[in-house]
């Protein structure tokens, strides 16, 4: 296991921009890659958060280093208000998905490449993905699949999980993929079972709900002039943050000026600090090729 290389760190550190004196909050600690780089990079605090458990234990090496300066939180970003108790923060990061760490690990069922149990949970905690598929119906399965996965082929992947299952590990799902996809899939320029993988992780671990709820957390918790900075890894993912930044950059639309005063305009609560996201230079996607579909967008808090 070789650990998790941040991705976009330098254009995450650029868009933050960590001040002496300021809080920040990484709501996916992960490996730490970018809680150790903005505490580098200037004399602030920062909370950290993962829901999942092997993140925050291997994190506390990290709070040792950072004497006094790092809080590690083991929970969900969804949750940073509850987290900060009332007090503001000067910026949000969130990179989203799953770690290096997770994927690496078989025991932690996210890989399709060495089997290990059909798990996929970040927080070990709730139904796993074998829970799912052996339980819900060919319908509901399809539709996770081809909504989550973009997967054309869901509904036959999802027949075929039926009538192989009970499915335990995640080397039997592959090859139950695989086979479900026919010929066509060694023509394919990624593995037969990337998206079903994908899909079933996404919805395990509710990640696009999530997302919606972690999003408003951060515009809830941050300080005049604070930064949100979202990196992801999906095009479901950056959709929903370019909704919610852009509807919250502009002046909601004026009723009808009868309209009482409380339902006319509402100011914008966020100035774009990116009008198109940045991506991965060609020389880290080289470097680190899990960085390739990466997505950055960040705004900056207006006084409300
Ligand atoms: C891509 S990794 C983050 C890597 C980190 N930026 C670094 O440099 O090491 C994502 C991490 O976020 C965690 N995570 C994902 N969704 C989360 C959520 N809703 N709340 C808290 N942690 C979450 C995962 O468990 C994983 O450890």
């Amino acid at each position: 296991m070789s650990g998790h290389l941040p991705v976009m760190l330098a254009e995450v550190l650029r868009m933050l921009s960590p001040k002496d004196g300021e809080h920040y909050v990484d709501g996916t600690f992960g490996g730490g890659g970018y809680t150790r780089a903005i505490l580098e990079a200037a004399d602030c605090r920062v909370l950290g958060i993962d829901r999942d458990p092997d993140a925050i234990a291997r994190g506390q090496e990290l709070v040792r280093h950072f004497a006094g300066r790092l809080t590690l939180v083991h929970g969900e970003f969804s949750n940073l208000e509850t987290y900060l108790d009332g007090a503001q923060t000067d910026g949000v990061v969130l990179d989203l998905g799953a770690s290096s760490f997770q994927f690496d690990e078989p025991a932690r069922g996210f890989s399709f490449r060495d089997s290990g149990p059909l798990d996929m949970r970040m927080s070990r905690q709730g139904p796993s993905a074998a829970d799912f598929v052996n339980s819900a119906d060919a319908r509901d399965i399809a539709r996770v699949i081809a909504q989550l996965g973009e997967e054309h082929n869901a509904h036959r992947i999802a027949r075929a999980i039926v009538a192989r299952r009970p499915v335990a590990t995640t080397g039997e799902l592959a090859q139950i993929v695989k086979d479900a996809q026919g010929p066509a899939a060694a023509r394919l320029a990624i593995h037969p079972a990337t998206r079903t993988f994908q899909a079933l992780r996404i919805h395990v671990n509710d990640e696009l709900g999530e997302l919606e709820r972690g999003l408003e957390a951060a515009a809830g918790a941050l300080a005049p002039l604070g930064r949100l900075v979202v990196v992801s890894f999906h095009s479901l993912e950056d959709r929903i943050v370019k909704r919610f930044l852009t509807a919250r950059a502009t002046i909601a639309p004026l009723g009808s000026r009868h309209a009482p005063v409380a339902r006319r305009a509402q100011p914008a609560a966020f100035r774009l600090l990116t009008h198109r996201p940045l991506m991965p230079g060609a020389t880290e996607v080289e470097g680190n090729p899990r960085a390739r579909s990466a997505r950055l967008r960040a705004a900056e808090r207006l006084a409300a």
